[in-house]
């Protein structure tokens, strides 16, 4: 018989790697309550038309990518309908907003979300068929702020700070505007025209996109393609007066803030909704899908669905990839339990052997009470194998024998410098707890 195994582009995520996913979610939470964003949860899966309708059906994610069926009627009171297991979140995130007419509230709307969504893409490092994001929309009625650039502004500063808590070093901040949706609508029509003398020299897809779709040409990677695109007209020049200001006024807000940025005339983003703000913040060691997050503005998108005028903001962070990025750069510095308790004892004493592996495990919740990550030994080990599990799983290790437990003294060993030194038990959280080195 053929053995089972995960379908194509899903995994099994497994401890230790399990506990860097939660470390991830744990500071989301933290940072977005900081923020004063509340946790929304939508539906995995909706009906096929929320997608089409906001993403957009010449995207690449509603034309090729969606895991849509058609769901049998269950009883004569219901009508087969077709669904979608979500491709992204913030469609949902817009049609909950109208569904329970959080409008009506007057305020901004801050919700977060974390948790899986599904696109059937061709797999690859950092790119899978179910994935994860961690992601925030900001929305609301004009009158409660919810087109002011300041908007923009604090959602990238709030990324830059949750990316720098996480631990990620050398981010970098892209952002462009698309402009409103008049502004779009100009520039498609001009890079149509531009497009149409080079486009028969340009890769298959963007034949098809010069057509379809010009805006995504500006998405090719083709090296062959890349002077052509270079020489196209640019989006800043379709720009009408009012998104220039936005734009202007966020990036000035920035500059203020302290957030570093670059500009990226070609970044349009691959969802159709997307008006003004665009933005991507991306990072050098993830190989060619290099984007660990991507956002924007979609001040249409509400109106688009049926609902009221609500402009909004937000983004969606890859979770896979933020763990590949923490994975690479903790390789280089080891994530490891702050102790390691060897209990020491003669194996051939079953008494004796008991009594050590019971105060070890006493030791054990102890120092565990106290916050500290704790590997626990067993007695029977003799030191020579004590000291090598505790070198592959902890900083340092601590040695529990008869003589430490009876004069309250225990041996406390370094591994990153080798020293040994005598802790009394009531110091040992205190000594565990600092890096080691110390
Ligand atoms: P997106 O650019 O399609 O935007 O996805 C956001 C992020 O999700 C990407 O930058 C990437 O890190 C991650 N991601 C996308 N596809 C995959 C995949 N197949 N495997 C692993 N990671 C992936 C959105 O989804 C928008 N809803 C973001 C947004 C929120 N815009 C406004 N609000």
């Amino acid at each position: 018989m053929s053995t089972l195994k995960a379908v194509r582009g899903t995994r099994d995520l497994l401890p230790p790697e399990t506990a860097l996913w939660n470390r991830i979610e744990a500071k989301a939470h933290s940072v977005f309550a900081r923020y004063n964003f509340g946790e929304i949860r939508t539906p995995i899966f909706e009906d096929t038309s929320l997608f089409a309708r906001s993403v957009g059906e010449e995207t690449d994610i509603v034309s090729k990518e969606m895991y849509t069926w058609e769901d049998r009627a269950r009883a004569a009171s219901e009508k087969p309908q077709s669904l979608t297991l979500r491709p992204e979140n913030t469609a949902g995130v817009v049609r909950a907003y109208i569904e329970h007419k959080l409008g009506e509230t007057g305020q901004l709307q801050k919700l977060y979300y974390i948790g899986p969504q599904f696109r059937r893409e061709r797999p690859q490092k950092g790119r899978y068929r179910q994935f994860s994001q961690i992601g925030a929309e900001i929305i609301g009625p004009p009158s409660a702020g919810s087109e002011s650039p300041l908007r923009d502004a604090e959602v990238l500063e709030m990324l830059a700070t949750l990316l720098d808590e996480l631990g990620i070093t050398g981010w970098k901040l892209e952002i462009n505007s698309v402009g409103s949706s008049a502004d779009r609508a100009r520039y498609n029509e001009t890079l149509r025209k531009a497009l149409e003398p080079v486009a028969p020299r340009m890769c298959i897809d963007c034949q098809r996109r010069a057509v379809t779709n010009p805006l995504r040409v500006l998405d090719c990677k083709v090296p062959e393609d890349q002077p052509i695109i270079d020489a196209l007209p640019k989006i800043a020049d379709s720009l009408d007066e009012d998104s220039k200001e936005h734009f202007a006024a966020v990036t000035a807000a920035l500059d203020a803030a302290g957030v570093p940025y670059t500009r990226n005339d070609r970044l349009v983003r691959g969802l159709d909704y997307y008006t003004r703000t665009t933005f991507e913040f991306t990072h050098g060691g993830l190989g060619a899908q290099n984007a660990l997050l991507g956002g924007g503005r979609y001040d249409g998108l509400s109106e688009a669905l049926g609902g009221p005028r609500a402009p909004g903001i937000g983004f969606a962070m890859g979770e896979d990839r933020l763990v590949l990025t923490l994975q690479a750069q903790e390789a280089a510095t080891g994530e490891k339990a702050d102790a390691y308790i060897a209990p020491m004892a003669d194996a051939k004493d079953a008494e004796k052997l008991k009594a050590i592996n019971a105060a070890a495990l006493a030791l054990a919740r102890e120092l565990r009470r106290a916050g500290l990550r704790v590997e626990l030994g067993e007695g029977s080990f003799r030191l020579k194998k004590s000291f090598d599990a505790a070198d592959k799983t902890a900083r340092r290790i601590v040695i529990l024998g008869e003589d430490e437990l009876q004069s309250g003294i225990l041996t406390v060993k370094d591994f990153s410098t080798g020293v040994q030194i005598k802790v009394p038990r009531a110091e040992l959280a205190g000594v565990l707890v600092a890096p080691s080195g110390q």
